[in-house]
């Protein structure tokens, strides 16, 4: 499934915090502390608003300097007692927004590691990275710490509004139905962000798959002299992503000046009415002057949540976006009552199976062939007819849209994904080296591997004097995607894997093409070794390699056209498989 299109679905804030629950539910003491310690950081505001009215009334009107000695010790107090909350809510908030943002990433990455080849094969490098971490921290920063800077700064002017009604009630029915108004434009937050985020977050995924192709690309990138293009490349997806940035801000910046105009509106009527109740003695000076004390400082929290509710919008987005992931089946997986496969007895067969990439082009047509246990079968045929995609059938990297596999019998379908892939060693034609020594790679065929084994099947790959030969011998570090191997010495390290493996079952597609003559000959001792008693799929270009073969198939542009073994392919007068060799033998001689 492609993750292109995120469902539009309008999800609301209580679903959002339910989906959310599992990851929060373990620490949600712990959250919910820090969210509770956030109210009386939010209310402590309104105490120095408060105590405004007495300082005002009773030193600055009445001139007497007995009665309110303690305010600028309270002063001092409460902002001290602030302070200690605050830090205490940032520590719990972090402590419980890491937790929660690790935890998500781990399920993010099991879901990944969960998704089959067609899902990779997909979806740019940089997509998953924006989706699977990005998108993980977005969420988290939404949940915590913005819901922690919402709670605080609603319960200020929460109590900042209950001061306001203290002082004058009148004066804060204005106050609160102007900021009302203000911020009547968030509700439309929402709607105008999420398609430009979607944009977003497409455009600065490409800057990341950029980013990987010119690290994996410079050498061809350097030949043929692309620094330019692409330089100019970046230089476009940096420019959309500039537009997509101005239109967000189109879309939202207008938000905040309007809330100060309308709230200026507020500020204006209630000084002109103020000025009336203190003339008319309904209130005292210092209700007044304590009065727009809390109305100003009510703004800074009511813009804070005009900003806040952006944010967490943001972040509700990115929750639905890794809801969507989470929810999402692999194409491929286990069927409730999958069977282990434990041994290969009778042999694998292919039954009319049709298979294609993309609906558009089919590259497996009708393809039928019949494997026994314990023999060898060879796949040849024109580049790009389709051998890498039988076997890649095999391991269910890929079903197939018609037809079926079968392993005794049994369709692997109803294997376990586990015990097939178990029963299955493959060198790719294409092979993957993880960054580590070559002892991690090697081992990673079997990690239970002994020394002995290790070396045996260093040897069997003829890479042992390559390994004796290093200062560091099997410790020896071979860099990302093993970038200090040579490219036979890739290929001979992945044959030592496969073999480490010891699996009934062997794909060895273009395994030796790398190879110099001398050691293909020995590797190709090894590998009729290591095809003793087992079931063998090879692929080679080289006929030379599999003219032992029990049986060859060659495949014409995804059909089957003949099989037989070697003798008998080459005993007929027009056979495909006769031409082939003749127009390779007479390209060598
Ligand atoms: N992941 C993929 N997505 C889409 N199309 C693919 C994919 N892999 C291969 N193809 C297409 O499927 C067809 C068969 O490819 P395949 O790799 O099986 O050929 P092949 O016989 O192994 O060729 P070669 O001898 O060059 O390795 C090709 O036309 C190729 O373009
Ligand atoms: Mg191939």
């Amino acid at each position: 499934m492609k993750h292109k299109e995120i469902i539009g679905k309008e999800l609301n804030f209580t679903q959002h915090y339910r989906e959310m629950w599992p990851f929060v539910k373990p620490y949600w003491i712990r959250a919910l502390l820090a969210i509770l310690i956030c109210i009386p950081v939010g209310a402590l505001d309104s105490v120095i608003a408060l105590a405004l009215k007495p300082y005002m009334d009773n030193v600055l009107v009445d001139k007497s300097a007995t009665s309110p000695a303690y305010i600028p010790v309270l002063i001092v107090a409460f902002t001290t007692v602030q302070g200690f909350l605050n830090y205490a809510a940032t520590y719990l908030n972090t402590w419980v927004g890491t937790k929660i943002n690790h935890d998500l990433k781990r399920a993010l990455f099991k879901k990944l590691m969960s998704f089959d080849s067609s899902f990779y094969d997909q979806n740019a490098s940089g997509y998953i990275i924006q989706r699977f971490t990005t998108d993980a921290d977005t969420a988290c920063t939404g949940l915590l710490d913005n819901l922690k800077l919402f709670v605080s700064r609603f319960f200020s002017s929460l109590s900042l509004i209950a001061v306001l009604i203290y002082n004058s009630w009148q004066l804060a029915i204005i106050a609160v139905v102007v900021l009302l108004c203000a911020l009547m434009p968030l509700s439309q937050v929402r709607r105008r962000i999420k398609g430009i985020i979607k944009n977003t977050i497409e455009e600065s995924s490409t800057i990341l798959t950029h980013y990987n192709e010119c690290y994996a690309g410079s050498k061809t990138i350097a030949s043929y002299n692309l620094q330019e293009k692409m330089y100019l490349k970046f230089h476009d997806i940096l420019r959309a992503l500039f537009k997509l940035t101005m239109k967000m801000v189109k879309k939202t910046g207008w938000m905040t000046p309007l809330m100060h105009v309308v709230v200026s509106v507020g500020v204006g009527g209630v000084i002109g009415y103020g000025s009336y109740l203190i003339v008319n003695g309904q209130i005292t000076s210092g209700n007044f002057v304590s009065f727009i004390t809390a109305l100003i400082m009510l703004y800074t929290p009511i813009k804070g949540i005009g900003k806040n509710f952006n944010n967490v919008q943001v972040s509700f987005l990115a929750i639905e976006r890794i809801v969507e992931i989470l929810e999402s089946t692999p194409a491929i997986k286990d069927t409730p009552a999958a069977k282990e496969l434990t041994e290969i007895k009778k042999g694998i067969s292919f039954e009319n199976v049709d298979f294609s990439y993309s609906p558009e082009s089919k590259v497996l047509k009708n393809i039928s062939l019949n494997i026994k246990a314990g023999t060898t079968i060879a796949l040849v045929g024109n580049s790009g007819g389709g051998k890498t995609t039988i076997v890649n059938l095999l391991p269910r990297f890929y079903d197939v849209e018609r037809g079926r596999i079968c392993i005794d019998g049994v369709n692997i379908r109803d294997y376990s994904l586990k015990s097939l892939r178990n029963n299955i060693a493959v060198v790719f034609q294409d092979n993957f080296l993880f960054s580590g020594t070559i002892r991690e790679n090697i081992l990673l065929g079997n990690e239970n591997a002994s020394e002995e084994e290790i070396h045996k099947a260093l040897q069997m790959a003829y890479l042992e004097d390559f390994v004796n030969a290093q200062e560091n011998g099997l410790d020896t570090d071979i860099g990302e995607r093993g970038s200090s191997l040579s490219g036979g010495q890739r290929q001979r390290l992945a044959i030592a894997r496969a073999i480490l493996k010891n699996a009934p079952i062997v794909i060895l597609d273009e395994a030796t093409s790398a190879l110099d003559n001398k050691s293909e000959a020995v590797v190709q001792k090894a590998i009729e070794n290591l095809m003793k008693d087992r079931t063998v799929f090879i692929i080679a270009h080289r006929l030379s390699t599999i003219q032992n073969a029990d049986m060859i198939a060659v495949l014409n542009n995804g059909e089957i056209v003949e099989t037989g073994a070697h003798e008998q392919l080459m005993s007929k007068t027009d056979g495909a498989y006769k031409a082939l060799y003749n127009a390779q033998f007479k390209k060598a001689a």
